[in-house]
């Protein structure tokens, strides 16, 4: 059951590519109608029979499904009444001719003038072009009389090669005047062009090169690597050098006590040595985020690879059906970490905490998708996830996500090993002494997420840019290695931190540390803000709640992923330090 649902969902998400893509002479090419929006707002989208253009009698309506990421991105192809054939000319044909009545007017008008832009598809290619435009009124000067034109002809000019197609582009022309009973011809016309481009590189147009691989990109990588190097550098000779003289002054001290019997005030991350291994409070919770910050990690890593590998950039949805079976797969390894963790405190809290890794995120992530889809349907925009789809995700979850965790929690249950901190853990809590004013946890915790969040601040940009410009996303290498430089850079900054708060004497690091690593996503949030403040000219309720919903469900992720990776780290550094010492 779960391997078919797997498969059908794969198989959704390849479909795509499945169909041969080759034509023989005079054979109908499809010309699929996909969606219209404002140019200024990219989630903004509706279906392209919003407006009232011609199209093709109720009886030979067709929509084509190509998998569930395409839906979750928005998508809804119909078949358009352009008829279009392979290596086929059309000087001009007729769609249809219309007087404009009322309500079309408004519609038409209200779209030019919020500069609406549509997209179509042929075989695969997308076009993308506007609706009308806006002139400024000839007769007089009074402002607010511009006059509204929206273009009627459409030209296809189609590249083949053989019988593939290789290139389509989309211009348009005759634009009409829009006032009332005005008569509107639609018209379109198709000129076919041979070409000897390869089929396997008709993609490469639709990737902004210069703005991608442009010397900044590179130069940000190098210069974040360069940091890396550098700030491993620097914590690995600060602890060398004062872990060493920790180390020889305790065992200094220890000699000192034996021989005069009493020695002076001892200081410093020794003294927590019996609170040091305590587990955090809320450890349900807590082994719940850890768990779901791996399986996040690995559904970051796998989807990269897998559009590294398949070039899923390509096919609309492919990525985000890619990740939605990646995340499902990738719950076993959460269960199995948070269950293995949980067990080592003895609780018998574990079905809370195979609740929290199960149903934590994905629990958040469902509740901001609902609040969302309710803004997208009272629009009725097709960013609103259909019924099915939705149907589809549930079933996932339900059938494989969670039985994996649970599968998961109960395999790490019976393979973890038991508790055995280095040093034992005191009977009654040490009290905790007044610390230095910048080791106050609200000033450890911001100043934790800022060497990451500088890491991966100009990749932001990139990824925000193409996330709401209209860009293809398409250095995913650079994802996979941005990704694996904020990774190290987390565990360092949160092993320097755990370091000054033991030498505080300050034992409660597991939360200090998790939250003082997630609060990149504070920053990213931040960033947000001012991206969409600056770099774009979103407007409306609409496009405001989308912006900001899915941001979070970003920022939410990436803050659990650094907490994760942190905490994991400070945990290597906690258990070395104190053996260490024991041993001497
Ligand atoms: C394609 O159709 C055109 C006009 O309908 C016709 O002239 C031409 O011979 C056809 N070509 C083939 C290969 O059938
Ligand atoms: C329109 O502008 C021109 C100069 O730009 C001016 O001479 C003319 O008076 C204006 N007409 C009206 C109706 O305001
Ligand atoms: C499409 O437009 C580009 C840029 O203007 C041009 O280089 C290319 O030849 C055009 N392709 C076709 C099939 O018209």
């Amino acid at each position: 059951m779960k391997l078919a649902l797997c498969l059908l969902v794969l198989a959704g998400a390849v479909k795509a590519d499945e169909r041969t893509q080759r034509y023989t002479d005079n054979e109908s090419v499809t010309l699929w109608a996909n969606k219209i929006g404002p140019y200024e707002n990219p989630q903004e989208t509706y279906s392209y029979y919003t407006l009232p253009f011609c199209r093709l009698n109720a009886d030979k309506w067709q929509s084509k499904w190509a998998g569930l990421g395409e839906a979750l991105e928005g998508n809804s192809l119909v078949k358009s009444d352009y008829g279009i054939s392979f290596k086929h000319d059309v000087e001009k044909a007729l769609n249809c001719a219309v007087k404009l009545d009322k309500r079309s007017l408004d519609m038409f008008q209200y779209a030019v003038s919020n500069h609406y832009w549509f997209n179509l598809v042929l075989d695969e290619l997308p076009m993308w072009a506007m609706v009308g435009e806006v002139r400024e009124s000839k007769l007089g000067n009074h402002s607010g009389d511009d006059e509204k034109y929206i273009f009627t002809h459409k030209h296809f000019s189609i590249a083949y090669n053989g019988d593939r197609i290789i290139e389509v582009n989309l211009t348009n022309d005759n634009p009409a005047l829009l006032k009332l009973n005005q008569q509107l011809e639609w018209t379109y016309s198709v000129k076919w062009h041979p070409t000897s481009k390869k089929f396997s590189q008709r993609f490469n147009r639709y990737l902004d090169q210069d703005f991608f691989e442009h010397q900044i990109h590179w130069f940000s990588i190098f210069n974040s690597f360069m940091m890396v190097i550098f700030l491993v550098g620097l914590v690995g000779l600060i602890l060398m050098r004062t872990l060493k003289s920790d180390f020889h002054k305790y065992s200094k001290h220890l000699d000192e006590e034996e021989s005069l019997g009493e020695g002076q005030e001892d200081t410093g991350w020794k003294q927590v040595q019996g609170d040091v291994f305590r587990f955090p409070p809320y450890y349900p919770l807590f082994c719940g985020l850890i768990g779901t910050g791996i399986q996040l990690i690995l559904m970051v890593y796998c989807t990269t690879i897998l559009s590294i590998i398949g070039t899923l950039y390509i096919g609309r949805g492919a990525v985000s059906s890619t990740a939605v079976v990646v995340y499902a797969l990738s719950s076993f390894a959460a269960g199995y970490v948070s269950g293995q963790f949980y067990v080592q405190s003895k609780g018998n809290s574990w079905i809370k905490t195979m609740m929290f890794t199960a149903c934590g995120y994905s629990g958040f992530c469902v509740l901001v998708t609902m609040s969302l889809n309710l803004v997208a349907v009272s629009y009725s925009s097709l960013a609103a996830i259909p019924f099915g789809t939705m149907v589809i995700l549930l079933l996932i979850w339900l059938f494989v996500s969670f039985p994996l965790v649970l599968f998961g929690t109960i395999v790490g249950r019976n393979l973890a090993r038991p508790y055995q901190p280095p040093s034992r853990i005191a009977l009654i809590p040490r009290q905790i002494p007044d610390k230095r004013w910048y080791l106050n946890f609200s000033i450890l915790i911001p100043l934790g997420g800022l060497l990451p969040f500088g890491s991966i601040f100009i990749e932001m940009y990139f990824i925000f840019t193409s996330f709401w410009n209209y860009k293809f996303y398409y250095v995913y290498g650079f994802i996979l290695l941005v990704f694996s430089i904020m990774l190290i850079v987390t565990s360092c900054v949160s092993i320097v931190i755990t370091y000054f708060l033991l030498n505080a004497e300050d034992y409660r690091w597991p939360w200090t540390v998790f939250w003082s690593s997630a609060s990149i996503s504070g920053y990213v949030f931040l960033y947000a803000i001012y991206f969409f403040m600056a770099k774009t000219k979103m407007y409306g309720l609409f496009q405001t709640c989308f912006y900001f919903g899915q941001t979070l469900m970003m920022c939410v992720g990436l803050g659990i992923i650094c907490g994760a990776i942190g905490y994991l780290g400070a945990r290597v550094f906690v258990w070395r330090i104190f053996r260490s010492v024991k041993s001497d």
